[in-house]
């Protein structure tokens, strides 16, 4: 192992990077697509299960990146000694079935972009935008072949390393990121008629709620913050020890709720505005919104722009997963990063293949009456993802315990206010209720 471990650049750099990370597809597709599902309570659980539970989680995972300088193998080891290195390895696994699965959605996004740049999805009722949808996606080379290159575009950024690959990326395409879904949430909450889908989304509706919203909401809220499987302790394992730990944490968390929520404005008044249904579930991003544009003045700029988005936002999250499985071989086998990226892109890439062909010529084959990819998305976020976020509490606050309050500093006597009330989350609150969306995924 190499003395000197790379480093972030600057603080902007970690925190662009790390919130690049958190936010992806499940921010710009995940988040409004429940918001409208569950509607208005969703937005207002959804926030304080970020500030209780997302919050708490991912200053437990910088501690662990941080303190050790490793990435979630060797953390487990250093912080917490035998047997935990096991729920690293669980991690890594983790990082690779989501990127399988998750490039496959992010190729659609790139396609998405040339479809409606080409006109393609001009005109068109939500009916005709089904069709469009289930003709490209059904195809059987040509998603893969998007997927492909999303793969490849991803493992270039890792190649090129934590300073000069993933913080260079990150520092332009988040920004740019920002520019474009603050243009379309104007464009959006200004059409006539957005009035009813803003109170929608924003105005608390109590009588909705049933307790599969507070499991969408908790699942959600760890998708959205990469938690559960070691990509921000990878990311903080290059934070230096002088940044300011809870701050960065903090930054990190509101930069992606802010984009949840911008999304929610960019999607769903604009939704109500021409008159379709918002609670479309999955589709609403490929199915409804094309219909939105469609409609809307200007229309194929905005929707370029949001595919666009999409697939920035779903880069800079791909790559996080990417770096997690790569990062391992790195510091425990000693391997170079770049024949290491190439081999794991390959895998990834080859376990993708049966995802992208289950939405057409295999769509017959069904495990437990799923598709392939929807089940690679059931036992990754579904099962892995909360099995990972429950024993990663479980080992700050008791294995790691008092000693991870030291680890939160930057110098010894820094004051860490909400300290006990962060490990108090950790012990008690954050297992009972990991545990409670575990037990509902398995009955639901
Ligand atoms: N957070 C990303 C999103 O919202 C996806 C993601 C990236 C992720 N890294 C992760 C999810 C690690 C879980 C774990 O789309």
């Amino acid at each position: 192992m190499s003395g000197t471990r790379e480093n972030w650049g600057s603080r902007f750099g970690f925190v662009m990077a790390a919130a690049g990370s958190a936010v992806g597809l499940g921010n710009m597709w995940g988040f409004p697509y429940k918001a409208g599902e569950h509607g208005g309570a969703f937005l207002i659980i959804y926030l304080a299960l970020v500030m209780v539970f997302g919050l708490s989680l991912v200053v437990a995972e910088f501690v662990l990146g941080r303190a050790s300088q490793r990435s979630p193998v060797g953390a487990f080891r250093i912080m917490a000694g035998r047997g935990w290195p096991a729920l690293g390895v669980l991690g890594i696994a983790t990082a690779f079935v989501i990127l399988s699965f998750y490039i496959v959605v992010a190729g659609w996004t790139v396609a998405y972009i040339g479809l409606m740049a080409r006109g393609a999805l001009a005109g068109g009722q939500p009916e005709a935008m089904n069709d469009i949808f289930n003709a490209f996606v059904t195809r059987p080379i040509a998603p893969i072949v998007y997927a492909g290159g999303f793969m490849i575009a991803s493992a270039a950024v890792v190649i090129g390393g934590v300073s000069r690959g993933i913080e260079r990326t990150s520092k332009l395409l988040m920004p740019m990121l920002f520019v474009i879904l603050i243009v379309l949430a104007l464009r959006s909450v200004t059409l006539p008629g957005a009035g009813v889908g803003l109170s929608y989304f924003l105005v608390p509706d109590w009588s909705a709620v049933t307790g599969a919203t507070w499991t969408a909401a908790i699942s959600q809220v760890f998708f959205s913050l990469s938690l559960g499987m070691g990509a921000m302790l990878t990311y903080s394992s290059y934070m230096p020890r002088e940044h300011n730990l809870p701050r960065n944490a903090s930054l990190v968390v509101t930069l992606d709720t802010l984009v949840a929520l911008l999304a929610g404005l960019a999607i769903i008044p604009a939704v109500f505005a021409v008159g379709l249904q918002v609670d479309a579930g999955p589709s609403l991003t490929f199915i409804t919104l094309p219909a939105v544009f469609a409609q809307m003045p200007g229309g194929v700029y905005f929707g370029v722009l949001f595919f666009i988005l999409l697939a920035i936002a779903a880069l800079t999250s791909a790559v996080s997963l990417l770096e997690v499985v790569v990062s391992y071989f790195v510091d425990e086998h000693n391997m170079r990063r770049a024949p290491v990226t190439v081999l794991c892109a390959l895998l990834v890439f080859a376990l993708g293949v049966p995802s992208s062909l289950s939405m057409g010529v295999w769509s017959d084959n069904t495990i437990f009456g799923q598709s392939f990819l929807d089940l690679m998305n059931f036992i990754s976020t579904g099962v892995m993802m909360p099995i990972g976020g429950l024993l990663i509490a479980l080992c700050v606050g008791w294995v790691v315990g008092p000693k991870a309050i030291e680890a939160l500093k930057s110098h010894p006597d820094q004051a860490m206010p909400l300290a006990g009330l962060w490990l108090f989350i950790l012990r008690f609150v954050a297992p009972v209720g990991i545990a409670w969306i575990l037990l509902q995924s398995f009955i639901g």
